[in-house]
């Protein structure tokens, strides 16, 4: 019997590839590891059975309808914005994602963000690095405090509260809002999403991007914000709406961001980029070794079990 055709969008740990082997008919991108464009992935979609996917295969209903054997797609990654469910599930293909492997790593993360931006992290280096500094003074490069601050977390799932459980170690009141109250979250106060804008600090977004969620921070979230407050956005692109928040870090509106996702990404709103109460990163929340190789093998994972007519580990569709 031939082998089940397999197409992995993007380069993956050798360890993820040999799992897979001898199971699979494997189409990889190990050399190039180029992003696909859409027309190239849906030529090689043409034949397949399964897709590994990431974050940035777009996988709509004309790229399903260009891939009419296909039957599960793995996407390496915890949010599935990027990917039509239900197309797939009108057509038959199973879809899973990687919750969980990720939550940690995520949160230490968004506290990186934070705390770059409280205490200024990046402009302060990028002033030594220019030999702009002469000496100590009193009230030099001055940030303010993270501990015994307000946190807001905009999307108590499994992050938000990771990120949540930190906070008690900075002695931090946490507030949060969801579409519903978390039932378990005793460490944190639900309130209404204005509330949370006007009373925390830090705000730190967490919520999956959806058309429910386009632009869930605009202009007028950000001026309902302290003018000393800081905005993290370890969610989605499209989640914040860029270009507003541009223009609320240029006039002092609030006080910083940190970013690690940018609507249209990789490119950047260039307004980002001359700012120096920002904090930029390109995308690397869930990005240390053992993470980001937790998240392919999950992928994996589901596979195999798709292939050998086992129960998917971690099925969104
Ligand atoms: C990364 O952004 C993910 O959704 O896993």
């Amino acid at each position: 019997m031939p082998l089940p055709k397999l197409l992995i969008t993007r380069r993956v740990y050798d360890s993820v590839l040999d799992s897979l082997s001898g199971v699979f008919d494997i189409q990889h991108n190990q050399e190039k590891d180029e992003p696909l464009t859409k027309p190239d992935l849906m030529q090689k979609l043409a034949d397949k059975d399964y897709l590994l996917s990431t974050v940035v295969d777009r996988i709509d209903e004309e790229v399903l309808a260009a891939a009419p054997g296909l039957k599960c797609i793995a996407s390496g990654a915890v949010g599935t914005n990027n990917i039509d469910l239900k197309a797939c599930t009108d057509r038959g293909i199973a879809v899973t994602n990687t919750p969980d492997v990720l939550t940690e790593t995520t949160a230490d993360f968004a506290w990186a963000l934070l705390m770059a931006t409280a205490r200024r992290l990046t402009e302060a280096e990028q002033y030594l690095r220019q030999g702009q500094w002469k000496g100590w003074s009193f009230d030099q490069l001055t940030g303010v405090d993270v501990y015994g601050s307000t946190l807001g977390i905009l999307g108590m799932g499994r992050i938000g509260s990771a990120i949540s459980r930190r906070a008690q170690g900075f002695g931090m009141t946490v507030l949060y809002h969801n579409r519903r109250p978390a039932a378990d979250e005793a460490s944190a106060r639900y309130v209404e999403k204005d509330v949370l804008f006007k009373e925390s600090d830090f705000v730190v977004l967490v919520v999956p991007y959806s058309p429910q969620t386009h632009h869930i921070v605009a202009a007028k979230e950000l001026a309902l914000m302290k003018k000393s407050a800081c905005l993290v956005n370890i969610a989605r692109g499209g989640v914040v709406d860029d270009k507003a928040l541009v223009q609320a870090l240029q006039s002092g509106t609030i006080r910083a961001a940190g970013l690690d996702v940018f609507e249209g990404e990789p490119a950047l709103d260039p307004g980002f980029l001359p700012l120096s109460n920002v904090v930029l990163t390109p995308h690397i929340a869930s990005s240390t070794r053992a993470t980001r190789g937790a998240m392919m093998q999950l992928a994996a994972d589901n596979l195999l079990a798709h292939a050998q007519g086992r129960a998917l580990l971690t099925q969104v569709a």
